[in-house]
């Protein structure tokens, strides 16, 4: 799994070193409340972290298939994590693009920044079009897939989770021409 470089941010796969980063970040519920579906569950221990790390290195990873790092180049530090994933409960290959932060590291478009050249890479490898879904009142999230100039559906039933959701969309061709 290659690793891409922006102009302030190195995405990367997770190791181990970042066990206390990613459990500082998941053991919050202003992030957990957003990426997961209620009772929602905070990581509780850095094994549990590290658990999370082998899960996005192992399996199907690759350019359609991966979460990455999101490393600050000047500080070394990890703001974030962004991700392409298979979206659940269906046979249909759909892929989605996903992204959350440290409370310490938004406001400062690291989420976008890392977002274009994931999705860049994604199209590349042949992928027809993307996916972006968030809880209906995601106002940041919205405001990421907005700059990042994804089509906006609208608040719609979910196809693959419970109740409704705020779905993006992007064919190849629209992300090339937005
Ligand atoms: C959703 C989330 C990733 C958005 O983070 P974000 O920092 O607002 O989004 P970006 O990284 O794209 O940054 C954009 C902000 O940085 C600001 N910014 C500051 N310096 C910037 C720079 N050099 N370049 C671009 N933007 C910059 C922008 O003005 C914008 O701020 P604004 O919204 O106040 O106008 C974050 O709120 C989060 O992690 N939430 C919890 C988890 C979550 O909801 N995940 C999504 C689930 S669907």
């Amino acid at each position: 799994m290659g690793i891409i470089e922006t102009e302030r941010l190195i995405l990367r796969p997770f190791t181990h070193d970042d066990a206390e980063r990613v459990l500082d970040i998941h053991s919050r519920i202003e992030v957990v409340r957003w990426i997961s579906d209620p009772p929602f569950v905070l990581m509780a221990d850095l094994d549990e972290a590290r658990a999370w790390i082998d899960n996005w290195n192992t399996g199907d990873v690759g350019p359609a298939s991966c979460g990455l790092a999101i490393e600050v180049r000047d500080t070394g530090v990890v703001a974030g994590t962004v991700m392409i994933t298979k979206v659940p409960n269906t046979d249909y290959d759909e892929r989605q693009v996903g992204w959350h932060l440290h409370p310490d590291s938004v406001g400062c478009g690291y989420a976008t920044e890392a977002a274009i050249p994931l999705i860049d890479r994604a199209f590349a490898a042949g992928l027809d079009e993307i996916w972006c879904g968030m809880y209906p009142d995601n106002e940041p999230s919205a405001a990421v897939a907005t700059r990042l100039r994804l089509i906006d559906r609208g608040i719609v039933p979910d196809p693959w989770y419970e109740g409704y959701s705020r779905y993006f969309t992007a064919t190849a061709e629209e992300w090339a021409n937005r």
